[in-house]
């Protein structure tokens, strides 16, 4: 048995921070399985498959030449051999993504794939269905929530770091419409595992959201 932890939750949670984090500490690989469906839509942009078009983007999600590359602070994206890891972050390509992860057949061509990424000494894996489908199995499942309001400063933060302009109240409101989105969608919607440790970082920071999922692991003997 691999064990795997798996942190799920909505955006801007501080999930992919956090995986890194505990993947780190604990020596772990790390899946980013977000960072797939974002190649995947920038894949089938590329190669000119329509979003709708089933049947071709299952096949460009079985046959994705995609490769990770695990680094110490993070992890080089290759498609094809190029390094993606910059534009598949840009907003745009987002929105390709959660085109493609509507797709029951594409989300099932990415099964196994993700399933792959367990190896030893264990996976830390960071999505929306990680707890819920893809190991469903894992002996420690975490939903990692934080209000819209602190979502929306966090995001807010990160833009104005890049050099971005944003307005909280339309940030808010954005989160706010994307998370209705997400839990209401009939394919994998957002939701807790029944066995998921829910943790509200609203009020927490990086490190004690690691403390305490690192509590959990020791507490389970995964560490
Ligand atoms: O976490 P992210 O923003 O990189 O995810 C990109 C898109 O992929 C987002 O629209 C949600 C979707 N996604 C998904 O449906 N299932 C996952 N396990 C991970 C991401």
């Amino acid at each position: 048995m691999i064990p795997v932890i798996t942190i799920d939750g909505p955006v801007s949670s501080g999930k992919g921070t956090v995986a890194r984090r505990v993947a780190t500490g604990l020596g772990w690989h790390l899946l980013d399985s977000g960072a797939l469906y974002r190649v995947l839509g920038l894949h089938a942009e590329r190669r000119g498959v329509a979003l709708d078009d089933e049947m071709r983007l299952v096949d460009l999600a079985e046959q994705l030449p995609v490769e990770f590359r695990e680094g110490g602070n993070d992890t080089a994206v290759l498609l094809d051999g190029e390094d993606v890891g910059q534009i598949i972050r840009e907003e745009r390509v987002g929105e390709l993504a959660s085109q493609v992860a509507v797709l029951q057949p594409v989300r099932d061509a990415l099964f196994a794939r993700q399933r792959a990424f367990a190896q030893r000494p264990g996976l830390v894996a960071d999505g929306r269905d990680m707890g819920t489908v893809v190991f469903r199995d894992a002996p420690l499942k975490i939903f990692l929530t934080a209000s819209a309001e602190e979502r929306a400063r966090r995001r807010l933060g990160q833009l104005k770091e890049k050099g971005f302009d944003a307005n909280l109240a339309t940030l808010i409101e954005d989160i706010r419409t994307r998370d209705e989105r997400d839990m209401q969608r009939a394919v994998a919607p957002l939701k807790p595992a029944p066995d998921a440790v829910e943790i509200d970082s609203t009020e927490l920071s990086v490190d004690q959201v690691v403390e305490r999922i690192l509590d959990e692991a020791g507490a389970r003997s995964l560490t």
